[in-house]
């Protein structure tokens, strides 16, 4: 995968495991993510970890631990919802990670039910206070017509601050991810094609780096 990006010139990769109690409890993300890391030392690519939060009610006890599953140590949650319905405590939960200082991303909102049945039922949900991950698949016409056509909304109302390529094997890069960095830059232009395929990421990595660089010096 990593050796796919890099043909793509992507320089910077946050890695997101799931993190989902139920399905893979206690299951070695940081020992396997430094295994990778050293694995891929020789290419001209960046690694850093985060992780794709599965919402559960639970979670409410957790705030504290989830803190540790940003993305590479920022401020930043990305987080998915089940994708035939929107549990009725969620709002309440992205109101509990806004005042424990987190930003919630939401990922892949145009693959959910409910907001596929509903654009409104988007705008009020991101209203709660979160920023949006759009899929690359989504937008090259991977999970359908109705899911590209939602996706597409998205993105030319500039909704969006990320597309990511959710890749999940190495083929995923030159079939999604570079067809959907194209039909970004035809439905909403360079510049923002850019800002969600590379630039606001970015920002999420040096973040963390000015913190670490902080640290060192104190
Ligand atoms: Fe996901």
């Amino acid at each position: 995968m990593v050796l796919e990006a890099e043909k793509l010139g992507i320089s910077e990769i946050i890695a997101t495991p799931h993190y989902n109690d139920f399905l893979y409890p206690g299951s070695g993300i940081i020992e396997n993510f430094s295994i990778i890391k050293s694995r891929v030392a020789g290419c001209d690519i960046q690694l850093h970890l985060g992780y794709e939060v599965f919402l559960f009610s639970e979670l409410f006890e957790k705030t504290g631990e989830l803190k540790e599953k940003t993305l590479n140590g920022s401020n930043c949650l990305l987080f998915e919802l089940p994708y035939d319905h929107i549990p009725l405590y969620t709002g309440d939960l992205l109101f509990r990670f806004n005042i424990e200082k987190m930003i919630p991303i939401l990922a892949h909102p145009e693959r959910n039910r409910s907001f596929v049945r509903s654009f409104d039922s988007f705008i009020r949900f991101i209203e709660n206070g979160c920023l949006v991950q759009v899929d690359a698949a989504s937008i090259a016409g991977a999970y359908g017509a109705e899911v590209k056509r939602f996706a597409e909304r998205i993105i030319k109302l500039n909704l969006a601050q990320f597309v990511a390529s959710d890749a999940h094997c190495a083929e995923d890069y030159a079939n999604w991810y570079l067809p959907a960095y194209n039909q970004v830059k035809r439905w909403a232009g360079e510049d923002y094609a850019g800002r969600v395929f590379g630039e606001n990421a970015r920002e999420i990595i040096s973040v963390n780096g000015q913190k670490a660089g902080v640290n060192e010096s104190e």
